[in-house]
């Protein structure tokens, strides 16, 4: 396709206005301020190990920053400048009544200096982060809520509790991915759209309109070596999967653990799958791994706009009324009737998978 003809990220934003004439354009300047933050991410993320990106102070991929963020992680100088990006990038626009991040214990207040708009962002700047030690895929994950009417008209500062909304609520939510391409995928709650950095044009370019999750699957991703802290309708999921044609389930699957969430959504969006880090006993502080606010609602947000289903495995992710900033919870996401039979096995009494070699005494799965 001519360059000529394709759509830009502002041209997809103002087209999407368009439907919405009372809209001032404050949502679309916040939208090209976050995706302005990614681009400036998977340039730094790019850079490796030569470090430092211009006027950034030197941040090799291998160096551990040495504090400890609010989850407990060590961050690494380019989960810090990733933060800053986030904040800097999208403080001065006056969209903005305040931000959360998972790199920030408490809610970020928008500097006096600069006005005070309508909108709450909620973001993990570098999702995987582990991952850039090995140059695997890594992303940007980010949910735009609607501040309180009450916090737009007083201008006050933002509470934890003004961000504990449904994810059903979200005006926005999207994800970079900086992988082999840097791309952005992005839901204004009007289906899904994937754009795709030109590198030399510094632009996002739509190249992945109106993105499907295929209803069935045959491949599915999880951390088997939790499986002895899973719960019985996991693994009784998992062990069909495992069993493939000799099981219920009547067909092979496939298996894929990238341990990089941004990269397993994409792949599940673009070719169909489930995902799987459920709710386990591994350890008691931490109902799942995943977070509610800035990880699990986005990403659900996107794999449903795309006709997916996401959930806790007992009840739709988007329904979940948040109690904390921070909160970790239970995901399972992807392709909807993979999901929806997760959500019946949690809904049944347990049943063992009785037939099949995995669940004999030297069954891969029991201890
Ligand atoms: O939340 C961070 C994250 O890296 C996710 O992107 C990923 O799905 C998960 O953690 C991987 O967890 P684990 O190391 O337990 O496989």
């Amino acid at each position: 396709m001519p360059l000529t003809k394709r759509f830009t990220l502002t041209r997809y934003l103002i087209e999407e206005r368009r439907r919405f004439p009372g809209a001032g354009g404050d949502f679309n300047a916040l939208i090209l301020d976050v995706a302005l933050a990614c681009k400036a991410i998977a340039r730094a993320v790019a850079f490796g190990e030569l470090g430092g990106t211009p006027g950034q102070p030197a941040a090799k991929v291998g160096d551990v920053g040495g504090a400890v963020n609010v989850q407990g992680e060590t961050q690494k100088p380019l989960d810090v400048i990733s933060n800053q990006y986030f904040t800097g990038m999208n403080e001065w626009g006056g969209h903005l009544a305040g931000m959360v991040s998972e790199e920030m214990e408490g809610a970020y207040q928008i500097p006096k200096a600069y006005p005070r708009g309508k909108y709450l962002l909620a973001f993990d700047p570098l999702d995987g982060s582990s991952n850039i030690d090995v140059n695997v895929s890594v992303g940007s994950i980010f949910s735009i809520l609607r501040a309180p009417q009450e916090v737009i008209d007083s201008g006050r500062d933002v509470v934890e509790s003004d961000f504990l909304q449904l994810g059903l609520t979200q005006a926005a939510a999207g994800y970079a991915l900086y992988g082999p391409t840097t791309m952005l995928v992005l839901s204004v709650g009007n289906g899904v759209a994937g754009f795709t950095l030109d590198p030399s044009l510094g632009e996002f370019m739509l190249t992945h309109p109106n993105l499907k999750v295929p209803a069935d699957t045959q491949e599915f991703a999880i951390n088997a070596s939790n499986s002895r802290f899973w719960e019985p309708p996991v693994t009784r999921y998992v062990d069909e999967c495992l069993a493939g044609k000799t099981g219920p389930r009547d067909k092979d699957f496939n298996m894929r653990w990238i341990a990089s969430m941004v990269a397993e959504a994409h792949r599940i969006l673009m070719r169909g799958g489930v995902f799987l880090y459920p709710r386990d006993s591994k350890d008691a502080s931490k109902p799942g791994r995943l977070r509610l606010l800035y990880e699990a609602n986005p990403i659900g947000f996107i794999i449903e706009q795309a006709g997916g289903r996401a959930s806790t495995g007992r009840e739709p992710m988007l329904g979940v009324q948040p109690t904390s900033l921070h909160q970790r919870i239970g995901l399972v996401f992807g392709s909807r009737h993979e999901v929806e039979r997760i959500e019946r096995y949690h809904a049944e009494p347990f049943k063992p998978l009785e037939t099949t070699p995995l669940f004999t005494e030297r069954s891969l799965f029991r201890v």
